[in-house]
């Protein structure tokens, strides 16, 4: 089962080499998006790995990452906190320094939207470095959540994101070697 969803979602993700810079080969989850069929796939597949889980909300990391987040916490009945970058989130919020492969960024999120030692869910669409998922969770943690499984739709292992992201229960459903 698990492999025919990674083949099922390998044959649709489209491959641009060169971007966003020479010599870097990105994996563009917007193919998926736009078959619908696929797009169905990742949210089923999040359903059922899900299934026994009792989380008190979901958390997705901007942007592509509320794509595969808002349809699943829907389908749950969850609620979806939005992690932006700087300056985006109107309210009073609790920021997270995050450090990229190259360079450093800041994560943000309402204060309010996170419950108290509640279960979260963080959930993006793709895992490189494991710098943003590991800033996200610990920006969740700041705000009093608590975090134990982290989601991407496409890992890339050889990025050695388990590293920075020890103690984490990590699914993905297609990895790059
Ligand atoms: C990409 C991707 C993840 C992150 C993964 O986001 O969507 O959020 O990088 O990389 P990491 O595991 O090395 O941290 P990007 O910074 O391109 O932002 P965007 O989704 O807003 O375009």
């Amino acid at each position: 089962y698990k492999a025919d969803i990674a083949a099922k979602l390998d044959a649709v993700i489209r491959r641009v080499p060169n971007f966003p810079k020479p010599g870097v080969l990105f994996y563009d989850i917007t193919s998926i998006l736009a078959d619908p069929e696929s797009f169905r796939l990742v949210i089923d597949a999040m359903d059922q790995r899900y299934q026994k889980d009792d989380f008190d909300a979901v958390a997705a990391i901007e942007a592509r990452g509320f794509v595969f987040a808002a349809p699943f916490a829907v389908h749950r009945g969850l609620p979806l906190i939005l992690i932006r970058k700087a300056g985006k989130l109107p309210g009073e919020t609790i920021s997270q320094k995050i450090s990229l492969e190259y360079g450093e960024d800041e994560l943000h999120v309402h204060l309010t939207d996170v419950p108290e030692n509640g279960r979260v869910l963080l959930v993006d669409d793709l895992i490189a470095t494991g710098g943003t998922l590991s800033g996200a969770a610990s920006l969740i943690r700041k705000a009093g959540g608590e975090v134990s499984d982290l989601f991407g739709v496409v890992g890339l292992p050889f990025l050695n994101y388990s590293d920075k992201l020890q103690d984490l229960e990590i699914t993905t459903l297609v990895d790059y070697l």
